[in-house]
């Protein structure tokens, strides 16, 4: 695995703050596909990814309904925690319904966003994927998958030089969601856009496809200790991320938003809400902590995960996150989900602004680059 310095994870933290040059070449370069601005666990995916050392983020393109709006959201939050070096794609609208925290952003001048926004989004995926010369690009699908759909169809010689990680899927059964419903569930990236969702199972990406599913990703959530940690710092992205998810949850709370019900089950003094999008970003630099199993999937036209026997030819080879390892980092720790909790938040704590010469390599922005 192409990480970036390749010691144990310890070392890593300590190390962020003195990456070299040739270790940040070493870097896996990354494209998140969010849908920020309508549930927050978007924004705490975001704020993971900036802070974990593994990935040079090239591109973040926003997926579904308003994507504008949602370009504006992520072009807030990476101005004022000092990475609007990263360019971003504005992806395929599919109409124009907003989000709890598109008035947190509304303030925010889109055309004057220092990393560039590209109107284009989908040809931007392409341009940053070609830009990174054979070394393949991560693709974090955050969101629906309108945009893959739309990149597969334009630009199919991009598969092989892409590994997908998403998240979504539900297979095994009788797991209960916060807001009622009993799995296995039509997840919300799949069941928004069906014909994506099959469109990027079918592809023949670099590797098969990393699931962070429902199994899982329904665990990440901080409370107590550890919440209280976040909640008391002084660190300023830190603080961005609170801020958002307070508007967030007021907004959710006050209006009628398909995030109301989740808003309304929540106590943000005591704890975050769900974060299925961080066990993604993580997934997608490295599977620590957790167990895939391969499974043979599709999604049908609800957005049901779909599995078929091995031997059948319906159904594509995909890796599930189904379990999170019993094993933790220490004798605290319960298993694999504590640890990873606790490693988000060291992350999160340590977070300092950044500049792009230090850490970053993003592509200059062509003439692509229009004003929104
Ligand atoms: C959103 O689209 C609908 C249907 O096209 C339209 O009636 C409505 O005015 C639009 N709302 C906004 C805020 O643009
Ligand atoms: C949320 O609402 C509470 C109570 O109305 C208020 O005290 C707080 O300032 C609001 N926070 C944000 C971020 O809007
Ligand atoms: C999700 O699945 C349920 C049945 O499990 C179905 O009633 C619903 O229409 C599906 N949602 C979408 C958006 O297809
Ligand atoms: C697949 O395997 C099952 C048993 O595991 C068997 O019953 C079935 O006939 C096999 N199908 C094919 C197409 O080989
Ligand atoms: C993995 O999780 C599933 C339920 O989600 C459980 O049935 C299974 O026993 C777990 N496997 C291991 C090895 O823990």
């Amino acid at each position: 695995m192409r990480i970036c310095p390749l010691l144990p994870l310890v070392v890593w933290v300590l190390s962020y703050g003195s990456c070299t040059f040739s270790a940040c070449a070493q870097k896996i370069p990354a494209i998140i596909d969010t849908d920020i601005g309508t549930f927050i666990d978007d924004s705490f995916a975001l704020a993971l990814a900036l802070q974990m050392p593994e990935f040079d983020i090239r591109l973040i393109v926003t997926a579904s309904h308003d994507t504008v709006g949602r370009a504006r959201v992520a072009a807030k939050h990476l101005t004022l925690v000092g990475a609007d070096h990263i360019p971003l794609g504005i992806g395929v609208a599919t109409d124009n319904q907003t989000g709890p925290l598109f008035s947190w952003a509304a303030d925010f001048d889109l055309s004057g966003y220092a990393g560039g926004v590209h109107k284009d989004g989908v040809k931007a995926m392409q341009e940053a994927i070609y830009a990174c010369n054979g070394t393949p690009v991560a693709l974090i699908e955050i969101g629906p998958h309108t945009n893959v759909r739309a990149l597969l169809d334009r630009f199919p010689h991009v598969q092989q030089k892409v590994r997908v990680t998403v998240m979504g899927g539900s297979v095994v059964p009788g797991i209960r969601l916060p807001w009622g419903p009993v799995t296995p569930v039509n997840t919300t990236n799949e069941k928004e856009d069906p014909l994506s969702a099959q469109a990027l199972v079918h592809a023949q990406w670099a590797e098969p496809p990393r699931f962070a599913p429902v199994e899982t990703t329904i665990q990440v959530a901080i409370k107590g200790a550890l919440w209280q940690e976040l909640q008391q710092s002084k660190n300023f992205a830190v603080q961005v991320l609170l801020e958002c998810y307070m508007h967030w949850w007021n907004e959710s709370r006050t209006g009628s938003w398909i995030t109301t019900g989740e808003a309304n089950s929540l106590d943000p003094t005591r704890e975050s809400a769900i974060l299925w999008d961080a066990e993604a970003v993580h997934l997608a630099a490295t599977t620590q902590w957790l167990t895939l199993t391969e499974l043979n999937v599709d999604f049908d036209n609800w957005g049901h995960t779909v599995v078929s026997p091995d031997n059948s030819s319906s159904g594509r080879r995909a890796w599930f996150a189904l379990n999170w390892t019993d094993q933790g980092l220490g004798p605290n720790l319960d298993g694999g989900r504590d640890s990873f909790l606790q490693h988000m938040i060291s992350l999160l704590l340590a977070s300092q602004s950044w500049s792009p010469a230090e850490f970053g390599s993003a592509p200059t922005p062509s003439e692509e680059v229009v004003h929104v």
